[in-house]
């Protein structure tokens, strides 16, 4: 069996936060799910993480995806992975590929490309290698005539071994077996009195085993985040790569200022994205739309030929040819029929509207079935809670809905009926019908002249 070990139990004491690194987001996810995501999708059977600090949160993160092992101190990447040694003897055959959890972009193919490597040339351990500008902090690569010699950490490393740029991503496959003996022989004799797990190579070697060296093409896949500007600069590196894959599917961007697009999310060409338009989750976004400038969407599905210009929308769906904004809200579990037109100050929460229908402005819809070719009224609210409990309005196709009406849920408009302007409904109102709530309207002629002759307004006194 292949199987993963992926190194999360550092604190990252840099970053100045209560947050194991591992957990920090890189494209609003934490980078241990680029990790773990890389593994699943190469189909590695089993996933072991090794915790540490706040090891609490990585678990409640993983919840029953994979096996976990703590390391109570860190004492190096070594001792971490001695901590999987229950993992890795459950069952010896095959191989185990070693990660880290701070390094996001290892990627389905450098995981496949390099296990191949490692078996056609029966190592016992095979390290992926990049070459990079700035290897400054990373181990360096230790090569003779007959191979890789060795790797040596920059804080051990002579000015002559600084100067390499072939370095260690971290990532490694070992035959399992004998990763379990390796493990055995790693001492702590070095600058950080640490047990480096790098050092399983130089004792491979010396103990007969054969070791390589994977170099990657792509260096970004070494890419990793020791601090704060670190995971900016893996920020900015994922934004653009996903950018660049819109481009070539033909999603336009006249300018990319703040727009940020989980890799999850799917665009159709001919799709305009704004400024300052956040995409997340599993949002899909049909052809020939224009979404922004200033939009969040999360996990909404989005027809055709959508316009979106200031809206937020979470969990949601939005069919075809719907123009919304600005300055709309939709909340979780809506449904925007196709044709339906959302104007500014509107917010919809838990809410079907139908085909074609109309809510230009200032409303606040939520609980409700609103049919199709609806017309609703400006300062329309549907009063879904009594401050106990939610109910449901339902208004027919081709219902007219007055401005400034309170619908006191549960209630039902028939279709075609209408609602005069002002009304608060508390009944249904059948089909066809027209509701009206309306006290007298009684116009005192010369009233305000009575008034200030008996008491004179403050400025008139003057
Ligand atoms: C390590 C490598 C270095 C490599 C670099 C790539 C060693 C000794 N050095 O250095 O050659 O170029 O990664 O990024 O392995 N961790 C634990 N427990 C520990 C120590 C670390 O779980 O006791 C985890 C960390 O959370 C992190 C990973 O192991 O995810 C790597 O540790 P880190 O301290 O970042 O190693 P580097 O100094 O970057
Ligand atoms: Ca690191």
């Amino acid at each position: 069996m292949n199987k993963a070990i992926i190194l999360a139990g550092g604190q990252g004491k840099r970053m100045k936060a209560p947050i194991p690194k591992p957990m920090f987001r890189v494209l609003g996810e934490p980078m241990l799910e680029w990790v773990l995501g890389a593994c699943e999708e190469a189909g590695l059977e089993k996933i072991c993480v090794i915790t540490g600090y706040e090891a609490e949160q990585i678990k409640a993160y993983l919840g029953d995806r994979c096996e976990t092992a703590f390391q109570a101190e860190r004492l190096g990447t070594g001792h971490a992975v001695m901590q999987a040694i229950p993992f890795l003897e459950a069952d010896a055959e095959g191989n185990t590929l070693v990660l880290c959890g701070d390094a996001p972009f290892i990627d389905c193919a450098t995981i496949r490309d390099s296990l191949e490597r490692h078996i056609q040339e029966e190592n016992a351990v095979t390290v992926i290698t990049a070459n990079v500008a700035q290897p400054f902090g990373y181990g360096r690569i230790l090569r003779t005539d007959s191979g890789i010699a060795g790797i040596v950490e920059e804080k051990d490393a002579t000015e002559e071994q600084r100067r390499i740029t072939e370095i260690n991503s971290g990532c490694y496959w070992f035959r399992t077996a004998d990763l379990i003996e390796l493990l055995g022989l790693i001492k702590n004799d070095n600058a950080q009195k640490e047990y480096y797990l790098t050092d399983t190579i130089a004792i491979a070697l010396k103990t007969g085993r054969r070791a390589g060296a994977f170099c990657s093409a792509n260096p970004d896949v070494v890419l990793g985040a020791n601090d704060r500007k670190g995971l900016l600069a893996l920020n900015d590196a994922a934004r653009m790569a996903v950018l660049n894959r819109h481009m070539e599917n033909g999603v336009g961007f006249v300018c990319t200022d703040g727009i940020i697009i989980e890799r999850g999310v799917k665009i159709g060409a001919g799709t305009e994205i704004l400024p300052n338009t956040i995409l997340r989750g599993t949002t899909e976004i049909g052809e020939n739309c224009v979404i922004g400038p200033n939009c969040v969407i999360e996990n909404t599905a989005i027809g055709d030929n959508v316009e979106l210009n200031t809206v937020q929308s979470y969990d949601s769906r939005i069919d075809a040819g719907v123009k919304m904004g600005p300055f709309v809200h939709i909340r979780p579990d809506s449904h925007i029929c196709s044709g339906a037109k959302i104007g500014d100050f509107v917010e919809i929460k838990n809410t079907e509207i139908g085909e074609d229908t109309m809510v230009a402005h200032l409303a606040y819809l939520g609980d409700s079935d609103i049919g199709r070719k609806v017309n609703i009224g400006c300062g329309c609210v549907t009063v879904n809670f009594d401050g106990i409990r939610k109910s449901r309005c339902e208004i027919g196709d081709h219902a007219f809905v007055g401005c400034n009406n309170n619908l006191i849920a549960p209630v039902r408009l028939g279709k075609y009926s209408y609602t005069a302007a002002g009304a608060t409904i508390t009944a249904d109102v059948p089909d066809y019908a027209l509701a009206i709530d309306r006290g007298t309207l009684h116009i005192k002629e010369g009233y305000t002249l009575r008034k200030f002759a008996k008491s004179p307004k403050k400025d008139d006194s003057k």
